[in-house]
């Protein structure tokens, strides 16, 4: 696909024009970094990316079709949550089989084409390894149930009730209800952290183990680059099976509130990370945790005592931060930047509210949302850009219970109206359903897609989508962007977040104004060597031309994002 290549008025001066030539290059002098860490990420749901076969669902042709969208966007890998063989009961987070690709979305060679093509454009694949569970339709599974003498009896977790009638213990679905289900042929329980149809792995055992990690290597064989690690929080239960202790209140699908301390990040995980990255780094591959946790110490144990175990925990803390508060990110960029350990930015995912309607005024989204990628594509470390975001997507939460496809959504309704809404088709052109398909999609598009979408957004100079492209090009070309270390500025400022990113004689100023008024910003940097220094800027989303800016004063515009940089 040829992009038109249309340059906004201001970033054109900024972008071409004062560009000094030492940023156009990245210098050689880092070329011995981790490739992750310079790579920028892009979580993308197969279901809702590109139908090629016009049948409402996505598909890899889909995915394959779209990679010079890509690249043209600076996406250096792709995450492509679960494609293989699977029932959909959680939408591919219930694995039949790992091996195979399921035909909704294609074939094993639609994925050898699809791996080859974004390799030729130097994009990594990257799959999702769901391990906490399979399917209950997995032939290890269908096995298991079958009989108390069955080979793979001891590959998931079957306990007698406490007494007739009763499950193990009190432990509690993450998706609602018991997390234990009666199996009647062999009169035991299982155990189901999610859907009963997604019955855990039992990863004491060793068969387990290597018939998993052996999975992992059938995939790097066939050329993929790393895995997103489903789930892994869940991995290991205490076997004497102590209930959890229960908490005041309800949650939203009716159950007891309890905490899960006997079902989540137990120790033993560890050493499963410690052997998956052993087969990881036999191929070079990276390894991303699905890592919830509570505080930045917990987030860093998933890195490993001696960095061998995950190169990429997701922080999700940062996802946490539900309103643009300069002091809240300022406080969360601040801990995982003082914790050893490479920072891995998400700001939305498929289970979580897009952050267009979470950050949104409803007046200023397009400039929020620029602010936000202003944020996380700026900071030390490495993002993983969800589908969409780039184009100002928002969510389209189901209005009434008979239309979610999500099950947490239809036990929850409507407390919980489930991940629908952050699921929708990707928006690529006005047309009907956005140009993702022909036929009905899975799910409606939202009204706003007549706006945001890929090609309207391409020909605007000023749409969230450009500032995207010119943000990530910027990034990919500036070492301080790349490499630099990050400076936290006037931290007692409510309203401007800004910081340096500083790498030998590089410096890049980022100032991002989280309110809706103007602002008057200046910087004290003479302990970085530098007083009233003018700033020579790289982008901005300033509508009126700025005076050139100097440290000892910038006007910020409401929500602007500056970005310039300063020599010494
Ligand atoms: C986390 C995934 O992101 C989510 O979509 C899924 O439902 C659960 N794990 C269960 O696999």
């Amino acid at each position: 696909m040829m992009k038109k290549f249309v340059i906004p008025s201001i970033l054109a001066a900024v972008l071409m024009g004062n560009m000094p030539i030492a940023e156009a290059q990245v210098s050689s002098a880092d070329s011995s970094h981790d490739w992750w860490k310079h790579a920028v990420f892009y979580e993308l749901y197969p279901r809702s990316f590109m139908d090629s076969n016009n049948d409402g669902v996505g598909d890899l042709n889909g995915i394959a079709s779209k990679l010079d969208y890509l690249k043209q966007l600076g996406v250096d890998a792709i995450w492509i949550t679960p494609c293989y063989l699977s029932p959909q009961v959680d939408f591919g987070y219930d694995v039949s089989d790992y091996e195979n690709i399921d035909p909704m979305y294609g074939t094993l060679q639609d994925f050898d084409r699809m791996e080859k093509q974004a390799k030729a454009r130097g994009i990594h694949i990257i799959m999702d390894f769901v391990m906490n569970h399979t399917s209950d339709q997995h032939k290890w599974f269908v096995d298991s149930r079958s009989s108390r003498t069955s080979k793979f009896r001891d590959w998931y977790i079957w306990r007698d009730g406490k007494a007739s009638g009763q499950p193990p213990n009190n432990w509690i679905s993450n998706f609602g209800g018991p997390a234990w289900t009666f199996d009647s042929t062999t009169g035991q329980y299982y155990y189901h952290f999610f859907y009963p149809q997604q019955p855990d792995l039992n990863w004491r055992n060793l068969a387990v183990k290597n018939a998993m990690f052996d999975v992992t290597r059938w995939w790097y064989k066939r050329g993929v680059a790393g895995f997103r690690l489903d789930a892994v929080d869940t991995l290991f239960e205490d076997p004497a099976l102590h209930d959890n202790p229960v908490l005041p209140g309800k949650n939203q699908y009716g159950d007891p509130n309890t905490k899960n301390e006997y079902n989540d990040k137990l120790p033993e995980v560890h050493d499963i990370l410690r052997g998956l990255r052993k087969v990881a780094d036999e191929d070079g591959a990276v390894l991303i945790g699905e890592t919830w946790t509570n505080d930045i110490a917990e987030l860093r144990k998933y890195s490993g005592a001696h960095n061998d175990e995950l190169q990429m925990p997701m922080n999700f803390m940062f996802t946490m931060v539900n309103e643009l508060s300069a002091p809240k990110f300022r406080n969360q960029i601040a801990m995982a930047d003082s914790s050893a350990g490479w920072p891995v930015w998400v700001i939305s995912n498929h289970d979580i509210q897009r952050s267009y309607n979470r950050y949104g005024d409803g007046q200023h989204n397009d400039a929020i949302a620029k602010l936000m990628a202003g944020l996380y594509l700026t900071l030390r470390g490495t993002p993983i850009l969800y589908y969409g975001e780039e184009i100002g997507m928002e969510n389209n939460d189901p209005k009434r219970p008979e239309d979610v496809k999500d099950p947490i959504g239809r036990l929850g309704w409507p407390k919980e109206k489930g991940r629908d809404g952050e699921r929708t088709p990707m928006q690529w052109d006005a047309g009907p359903n956005a140009g993702f398909t022909s036929a009905t999609p899975w799910l409606p598009v939202p009204a706003s897609y007549a706006t945001h979408n890929v090609a309207t957004e391409q020909g605007n100079p000023d749409s969230v989508l450009q500032f995207y492209e010119h943000l990530l090009a910027l990034r990919h070309r500036n070492q301080a962007l790349l490499d630099g270390s990050y400076v936290a500025l006037n931290q007692d400022d409510p309203d401007v977040l800004s910081y340096l990113r500083e790498y030998r004689d590089k410096v890049v100023l980022v100032v991002l104004n989280m309110s809706g008024t103007g602002q008057q910003a200046s910087f004290d940097l003479t302990a970085q060597g530098f007083s009233g220094h003018s700033i020579t800027t790289l982008l901005t989303t300033a509508t009126h031309k700025k005076e050139e800016p100097t440290t000892n004063e910038m006007h910020l515009e409401p929500f602007e994002v500056y970005i310039g940089t300063l020599s010494k």
